[in-house]
């Protein structure tokens, strides 16, 4: 048979599952990514592009349905771009994503001795976000407050109720909707620049129940968002903060300029690991409260401190590993690019009374090798690198300071397999890769490493 052409409608058995989710099927070898497909569905499908190499296409009519299909309980799945994995059973997501990380780390790593112990499932597989960022537009005839519809960036659902969320920030989102529409707020427009809502940020400390919102708008109007925030509250008691971003560019970022209270406190807590952490509009704070702790407790245990060891946390983030850490460490140093995450980091220490802690700001690369300079050195090393991993120089960096043990968090099987690859070549052995899985419904694949210094 030739190659398929756009339009043709084809009989496929879906036989794998791509890094984006989506079911991979093929014909006389030539691979077609199949939207909606799950492994084992025999589907028709529409080929909707065709590429030299490998083409596209979409279920027309599932025929044998697999054994890991589920009923996706969203109405809004297939059309939403935040969830991908709704129709595949828990116990098949799993599996997926640890085959994916086994995958990459033999094929992009070439490692092949290594435990890859079994991925660490997560004990809520819906609901477990802790923040969830909505944007605002003009719907036909009212403001309609969503996510963006799957690979459309410019078209926003409007978002009744988001499973990834709790009942309480489900709540605060659809008081905001009722609001701004009671209310006749202006939703921004960026062709003409006028118009006042643009985004909403809800926030939710699990463990304390507090929640926030921040409303990202074009204009300082406290005036009339004031009032919406009372309304919030009288909706949700718990309602800790309510905090207005400016945001007057025409760049499409939920990330204001300047921050007006609204109401209550300009942050919220949330605890974790036995600390309690200050959550303010714009912190970074990991988004699944109850997986980042056991997510953490993997690298604690992997890092076997005895309370002497000098420790580094590349990529340190509000710095939650280094504070987990130091309580059995001599001194811990975090290294993290943003210096509104270290000033996070830095007000946390002092809130939990943790002083053996410095945080550094500025790229790894360079910081990395100033502080080797200046003769500091780390037994133990802890790298949270975000998706692109670590640049070329860090990597030299790290392995010219030869910590004893490196315990490596990934957020992406690839880059994580190249840079193991790249360590064991400078004298390092793979001790054992614990996928966690940290968002549930979704195809995003985190992973623990352990990494030995043997030579
Ligand atoms: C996956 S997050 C780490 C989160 C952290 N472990 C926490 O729990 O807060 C990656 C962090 O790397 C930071 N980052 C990105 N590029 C960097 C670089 N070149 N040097 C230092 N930090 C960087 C980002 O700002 C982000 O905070």
């Amino acid at each position: 048979m030739a190659k398929p052409k756009r339009g043709d409608v084809l009989d496929l058995t879906i036989d794998d599952l791509a890094f984006g989710g989506e079911g991979v099927g093929r014909v006389q070898g030539y691979v077609l990514f199949v939207r909606g497909g799950v492994p084992g569905d025999r589907v028709r499908a529409r080929v909707v592009e065709a590429r030299s190499r490998f083409g596209r296409a979409v279920v027309e009519s599932i025929e044998t349905p697999s054994l890991d299909r589920v009923e996706a309980p969203c109405a809004y799945f297939g059309r939403c771009g935040g969830c991908r994995l709704q129709h595949l059973s828990y116990a098949a997501q799993l599996g997926f994503k640890e085959k994916q990380v086994r995958d990459c780390l033999e094929r992009i790593g070439g490692l092949g001795e290594f435990d890859l112990r079994p991925i660490l499932a997560a004990p809520e597989p819906y609901g477990y976000r802790n923040k969830m960022e909505f944007t605002i537009v003009r719907g036909a005839d009212a403001p309609e407050i969503g996510l963006h519809q799957a690979d459309r960036y410019d078209v926003v659902l409007d978002i009744e109720r988001c499973h990834l969320q709790s009942d309480t920030m489900n709540a605060l989102l659809a008081e905001l909707r009722a609001q701004a529409r009671a209310r006749g707020l202006s939703v921004y427009d960026q062709d003409s620049g006028a118009g006042l809502l643009r985004f909403a940020t809800v926030r939710e400390g699990r463990r304390t129940g507090e929640a926030m919102v921040n409303i990202v708008a074009a204009a300082p109007d406290v005036e009339t968002l004031a009032p919406v925030a009372e309304g919030l509250r009288a909706r949700v008691p718990a309602l800790a903060s309510v905090v207005l971003n400016v945001n007057a560019k025409k760049a499409s970022v939920a990330v204001g300029t300047e921050e007006h209270l609204l109401l209550g406190r300009d942050h919220i807590r949330e605890s974790l690991g036995g600390l309690t952490f200050q959550v303010s509009a714009s912190s970074f704070f990991q988004t699944n409260t109850v997986q980042a702790e056991r997510l953490f407790a993997v690298v604690e245990a992997a890092c076997e401190l005895s309370g002497t060891e000098t420790v580094m946390d590349l990529y340190s983030g509000t710095g939650a590993i280094s504070l987990l850490l130091a309580r059995r460490s001599r001194w811990v140093y975090g290294i993290e690019v943003s210096t509104a995450a270290v000033d996070d980091a830095l007000r946390n220490a002092r809130e939990n009374g943790i002083e053996n802690c410095t945080f550094l700001p500025g790229e790894v690369r360079h910081v990395l090798p100033t502080l080797m300079r200046d003769g500091v050195r780390a037994d133990v090393v802890v790298a949270d690198p975000p998706r692109a991993g670590f640049h070329p120089k860090a990597l030299n960096a790290l392995a010219a300071l030869r910590p004893t043990r490196l315990v490596y968090v990934s957020c992406n099987p690839s880059t994580l397999a190249r840079d193991v690859g790249d360590l064991v070549r400078q004298g390092y052995r793979l001790d054992w890769v614990e996928p966690v899985d940290m968002f549930p419904q979704t195809p995003h694949i985190e992973a623990v490493a352990l990494l030995r210094l043997v030579s």
